[in-house]
């Protein structure tokens, strides 16, 4: 069985135009989200534009603010904090990966963490860690509600988390836990690889390599989540981490490249701008 995210995050996206519609009716105005991409990655890019469409659907106002990569890192700094102190904006997401002179841990710190709707500012980081109220990050948040919608149970189960990444594996693995999952975390530098994710009866692969799990490394019946986004190097086309067409054959539920976590990452990111704005006006 296939999860689609696709479908599901229309879903998401439908119900969420008419809050917004609600929302503007009420408060006089929809909530705002700005993006910040600084240089031109074309997998940066694609990703803003998806998250700007996503906007427009829902009804969100959406501003992107385009700086070449040569930006100085007090020039990314002047921008957040002006955008902070905007009482006309709720949400702010700096595209990342930054380029390389620009530091992402003081970027990311200096967002108003009543405004980060990535989820990615330390005192959110540490609500989750800590399981206070906090933002979560879109693509664990997205992961977990394609496995409660597919009526996946989690409580007392195996999972295991390829990848341990602050975006996605730890925050993943965390949810997964708070779940009542038995979770262990995997990586490129576990020994037996193979034996680790065949143990697993819920696999989350989100280690940024092609093709990188294929059948054989997992148990029948597991249900599988590709996080991946990556190019086939044979074929150039889009696809995960996990190796479709041998991995399909045995997982009961499994989450295709593209249509499966990346359409739900944009929905998550959707909730967040609305919880922000939310948050802001009903305090
Ligand atoms: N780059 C890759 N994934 C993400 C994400 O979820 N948020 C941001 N800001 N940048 C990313």
């Amino acid at each position: 069985m296939i999860i689609s995210g696709k479908e599901l995050s229309a879903r998401m996206k439908a119900d969420m135009a008419a809050e917004v519609a609600a929302l503007g009716t009420k408060y006089g105005r929809v909530p705002h989200l700005v993006v910040l991409l600084v240089g031109d990655d074309p997998g940066s890019v694609s990703y803003v534009t998806g998250k700007a469409k996503a906007c427009d659907a829902v009804g969100i106002r959406n501003t992107t603010i385009r700086r070449p990569a040569d930006t100085t890192e007090e020039e990314v700094l002047r921008i957040i904090a002006e955008l902070n102190a905007d009482e006309g904006v709720d949400g702010i997401l700096v595209q990342l990966p930054l380029p390389r002179h620009i530091s992402e841990e003081r970027v990311i710190a200096a967002i108003g963490r009543e405004k980060d709707v990535d989820g990615f500012h330390p005192l959110n980081v540490a609500a989750l860690w800590m399981k206070q109220p906090c933002t979560l990050p879109c693509t664990p948040k997205g992961i977990l509600r394609m496995l409660h919608t597919a009526g996946v149970e989690l409580e007392g189960r195996r999972a295991v988390v390829v990848g341990r990444s602050n975006i996605v594996g730890l925050p993943v693995a965390k949810l997964l836990l708070d779940a009542n999952a038995t979770v262990t975390v995997a990586h490129s530098r576990t020994r037996g690889l193979a034996d680790v994710t065949r143990g697993a009866e819920i696999l989350v692969v989100a280690i940024g390599r092609p093709r990188f799990i294929t059948g054989d490394m997992i148990s029948e019946g597991a249900v599988v989540i590709d996080v991946g986004v990556n190019r086939d190097p044979e074929t150039g086309r889009l696809c995960g981490d996990v190796d479709f067409e041998t991995a399909s054959s045995k997982a009961s539920y499994i989450t295709p490249v593209p249509g499966g976590v990346g359409p739900m990452t944009i929905a998550c990111l959707m909730e967040n701008t609305i919880e922000c704005f939310r948050r802001k006006k009903e305090r």
